[in-house]
């Protein structure tokens, strides 16, 4: 709004209200100890804050919007920090991702129905980093994200240990022998030593750097540790920024262009990153009216290399990454390839490029340490090595393979399926000695879908059975519709769309059928002529509907599916941030 040539706030339909309803608005506002002067017109400023003790992760954002605070007061702005819900990884169940829409839908209606000019958005697990940035992008005032860093690099007997990564090693390692229930015990509190999201290029560090790519977080935000004094200083300098933010009316929208999600796109191959990048991407994207398809992904990132050699791809862990110059360092090795848009705005209000050019966010800005952040002539990985999107009969709207997680002999694989209709019934058997299933088997985990499971867990890498195990495989092809941890590994096809519960043809296999993954010709099929497929699709019959009330029920009948990025259908689009009705 424009009075004449002063800007009218949109906090001012509240904060400058005459009469009874601008008294209700400010009153209750003092009992907090609020002078008369924060009403005075200057940018409101709501710090989004999902600190939370049942999201570890994100449990330290309390004193993080402390320091967001002092950067808005310092900039002349009026600082509210409210909490919103927050989806840890570790503790939801089924899983956090049932919950990622939920948490959108509140982010977008608390800042809408609030009298906010602007809003720093304070994230860390995996899933609250997207859904902070749908909420706000569906309302497209300022915004700025700080995401709350990682943690330390976990140490056990000398060793790096890797959040999550381990997890899988040390399971396997207990089941082997390798190691006693005690001695795990003992190292699992070593892996995580200090606040912070997970430490791996896991699907927390990988959105970190994804908002940092799109441009909506400072530069250099996504790799300092949660408890290094510098995430604070970062955190305070968001608060000063975003008020000048509210003065420049720069908003999401202008900077989540479909440039800035390509940028995205071959930084998350550059980082090795999440494939659970690939649905958060794309369900932010819906919110700005940005269509990305599945094989953009595959597409764009063809001539990427993976230059960051980090756990679980590589060996490194964030802190290391941060030393050697975080993210600003990838993005300036890119832009020296031509492989990003360096014109695209930022919430700095200069282009990547600029950003690139004057940040110096570590000791080591602009000096690439060659082992853990590597240049594009001798890359960690060579490009074509990353995410690819898979077609065929199996997976007609795709699916999706971490490449660099994979062992390379079983790119190509031709096998029988052993098929399980949930990830509960192979855990059942899966430490059976007589289970008839061989290094060759390909192991097809289904109904675990967004509709089905229901939220679309990270069960799909399953372990190994343990009789294999025993015996050295060290891995298997294995195929489900839900996901993978962004810190699992393994060849593993994931996100198979559409999904078994709504009649995919995953839901079609039987024991035995011959699957052939061809990973360099982007393909997985069922060697099962379309006649029997025809056959048994006839007879197939949906799942019964577990869900008839409630929210699991509100996610089930709306939830869409892996490849359009598992929002809901009705909360694609942005709905604005017009001020609502008076509520008295
Ligand atoms: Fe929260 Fe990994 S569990 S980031
Ligand atoms: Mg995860």
């Amino acid at each position: 709004m424009t009075d004449g040539q002063k800007t009218i706030r949109r906090s001012q339909a509240w904060f400058g209200a005459k009469g009874r309803s601008g008294m209700v608005y400010r009153s209750w506002m003092r009992n907090q100890g609020f002078g008369n002067e924060v009403f005075d017109g200057r940018p409101v400023i709501g710090i989004a804050t999902s600190a939370s003790e049942l999201a570890p992760c994100n449990a330290h954002l309390t004193r993080v919007a402390e320091a967001v605070k002092r950067g808005v007061w310092q900039a002349g702005g009026f600082p509210l920090a409210f909490p919103t819900m927050a989806t840890g990884e570790t503790l939801m169940r089924p899983t956090a991702m049932l919950y990622r829409n939920l948490m959108a839908m509140e982010v977008e209606e608390l800042i809408r129905a609030n009298p906010l000019d602007g809003v720093v958005l304070l994230s860390g697990c995996d899933k609250t980093t997207p859904a902070m940035l749908m909420g706000a992008a569906s309302v497209d005032l300022p915004a700025v994200m700080v995401t709350g860093g990682p943690m330390l690099n976990g140490k056990y007997r000398g060793q790096d240990v890797g959040s999550g990564t381990h997890v899988w090693k040390f399971e396997e390692d207990l089941k082997t022998g390798r190691m006693t229930e005690e001695e795990c015990f003992f190292a699992e509190g070593c892996m995580a030593r200090s606040n912070g999201h997970c430490m791996t290029m896991g699907t927390a560090s990988t959105m970190a750097c994804m908002a940092e790519a799109l441009g909506m977080q400072l530069p250099g935000s996504a790799a300092w540790p949660a408890v290094d004094s510098r995430r604070m200083e970062i955190a305070q300098a968001a608060g000063q920024r975003i008020v000048g933010m509210v003065e420049e009316e720069l908003r999401p929208s202008q900077i989540l262009t479909r440039e800035a999600f390509e940028n995205a796109i071959r930084v998350n191959a550059a980082i090795g990153g999440s494939t659970n990048a690939l649905i958060h991407l794309t369900a932010i994207a819906g919110r700005v009216g940005v269509e990305l398809n599945l094989q953009d992904f595959d597409e764009l990132v063809r001539a990427v290399p993976t230059l960051v050699n980090l756990m679980p791809s590589g060996k490194y862990l964030m802190e290391d990454f941060c030393y050697a110059g975080g993210l600003p360092a990838v993005l300036a090795e890119l832009l020296g390839g031509e492989l990003l848009h360096g014109e695209q705005i930022t919430v700095t209000g200069r282009t990547i490029a600029e950003n690139t050019e004057t940040t110096e966010n570590t000791e080591n800005a602009g000096r690439i340490d060659s082992d853990v952040i590597t240049r594009l002539d001798a890359p960690f990985q060579p490009a074509g090595t990353g995410i690819a999107v898979l077609r065929g009969n199996l997976c007609p709207d795709g699916a999706v393979i971490k490449q660099s997680a994979a062992s390379p002999h079983l790119l190509t694989h031709r096998g029988p399926a052993r098929v399980f209709d949930s990830p509960e019934a192979y855990h059942e058997v899966a430490d059976d000695p007589e289970l008839d299933i061989d290094e060759n088997t390909v192991i097809v985990i289904r109904n675990a879908g967004p509709k089905g499971y229901p939220g679309m867990p990270e069960v799909a890498n399953v372990p190994l059975p343990a009789k294999l195990l025993k015996a050295g495989v060290t891995d298997m092809v294995r195929i489900c519709d839900g996901r993978m941890s962004g810190t699992g590994y393994g060849t593993v096809v994931l996100h198979v769309a559409p999904e078994a519960a709504v009649g995919g043809p995953l839901a079609l296999v039987h024991d035995g059928d011959t699957v052939v993954l061809d990973v360099p010709n982007r393909s997985l099929r069922l060697d099962v002529d379309d006649a029997e497929l025809t056959r048994r699709r006839q007879s197939w019959k949906a799942p019964a509907e577990r869900h008839t009330s409630g929210y699991s029920w509100l996610y089930t009948q709306n939830v869409e599916q892996a490849d359009q990025g598992a929002d809901f259908g009705f909360l694609r689009g942005s709905r604005g941030h017009e001020v609502p009705r008076d509520s008295h």
